[in-house]
């Protein structure tokens, strides 16, 4: 075995975490964690693998879960569409007879990446893929001096390339959950502990300075805005939701009244005012007549950063006197039963704002 990876074996028995999907080969455990930790980090996500487990201990109880129910358990995890193919998966798998065994099989599960695929594959089956994430380009960058900009198919290929020619056949799952926690731990982003590094002698960015240049990132493109308005709407003890329709953000969570500015001019008459801005009405929502005097501003101008897009979020509250007629897809519920339905972070905070 090279000694680049014999290292990273020895540094992952003395200071691999411990965590609770380490301690089994259950492929349903083990995938459940792959997928919450996907965009999530393991102190919060360790909360949502224990509920997970013990809602739903087996892939067939979560593959006949309403999606509601896995939408509404997921809640505060972001990223909604893990928990749609989370639950579209489980029943791939039930119809597959059990979880595929092989690395194809495996990743031709809803939600499944490469770096998933690997992951589970060598954890559970000891399949020999090496997984490549943003520790993994890290580690390598710094200790081989890699400077191919990340983001780039020319840097996945070498990275994927490098990683996979390191992996040690004997132990896959040891050598990849170490890249994870030697990255995590030891080579981190910012201050990495390179004074009591195993890896310091070798390390190319060490020996040359540069260890705070590498990696090297491409250029971000600058996130995208978009402008909504949330009413929360309050009439009788009731108020008014839709579901979110597919193809969108948080398709499937449930939200108040939702208005989208979009671009071009509008009628003066579809904006009415809140804290000094103007804000438009999309001419969708039926009520916007009604919804001007009894129309309470909340909070305006609230920056809420998804991976693609910044979204700025104005709320509202409208209390109308007689009960109007809602647009198209929207229905009434009790207030009180608000917490049954999945809502994005925006709704939430809408509704600790009330
Ligand atoms: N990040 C993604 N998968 C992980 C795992 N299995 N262990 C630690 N961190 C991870």
């Amino acid at each position: 075995m090279n000694s680049f990876s014999r290292s990273i074996l020895d540094w992952y028995r003395e200071n691999g975490r411990d965590l609770p999907w380490r301690r089994t080969r259950d492929p349903y455990a083990v995938w459940l964690s792959e997928i919450i930790l996907q965009q999530t980090r393991i102190a919060q996500g360790k909360a949502y693998w224990e509920r997970f487990m013990e809602r739903f201990p087996t892939v067939d109880s979560l593959a006949a879960a309403d999606e509601d129910a896995v939408l509404r358990l997921w809640e505060g995890l972001g990223y909604y569409s893990r928990a749609r193919n989370l639950h579209a998966a489980a029943k791939q798998i039930v119809a597959l007879g059990g979880f595929p065994q092989t690395l194809e099989g495996i990743r031709a599960l809803k939600g499944v990446g490469d770096y998933t695929a690997a992951a589970i594959g060598s954890i559970c089956f000891g399949i020999p893929a090496a997984v490549v994430d943003g520790n993994v380009y890290r580690v390598l960058a710094r200790h081989f001096g890699i400077a191919t900009p990340v983001g780039t198919t020319e840097a996945k290929k070498e990275f994927t390339h490098l990683a996979q020619q390191l992996l040690p056949e004997e132990d896959p799952a040891g050598f990849n959950q170490g890249m994870m926690d030697f990255g995590a731990i030891q080579c981190t982003p910012q201050n990495p502990a390179c004074d009591a590094c195993p890896l310091r002698s070798t390390c190319n960015a060490f020996k040359t300075g540069r260890v705070e240049l590498l990696p090297v990132k491409k250029p971000q493109n600058k996130p995208v805005e978009r402008h909504l308005s949330y009413i929360y709407v309050r009439y009788n003890g009731q108020t008014v939701i839709r579901k979110r329709p597919a193809g969108d953000i948080w398709a499937g969570l449930y939200e108040p009244l939702y208005i989208e500015a979009s671009a071009g001019p509008a009628a003066e008459e579809n904006y009415f005012s809140c804290g000094g801005s103007k804000n438009q009405f999309s001419s969708a929502i039926a009520m916007r007549t009604h919804a001007d005097a009894s129309m309470k501003c909340l909070r305006t101008s609230i920056k809420h950063q998804l991976t693609h897009r910044t979204l700025i979020a104005d709320f509202y509250l409208w209390e109308p006197e007689t009960q109007p007629e809602l647009p198209e897809g929207y229905f009434w519920i009790k207030e009180t039963e608000l917490d049954r339905y999945a809502k994005p972070r925006l709704f939430e905070l809408l509704l600790e704002s009330l």
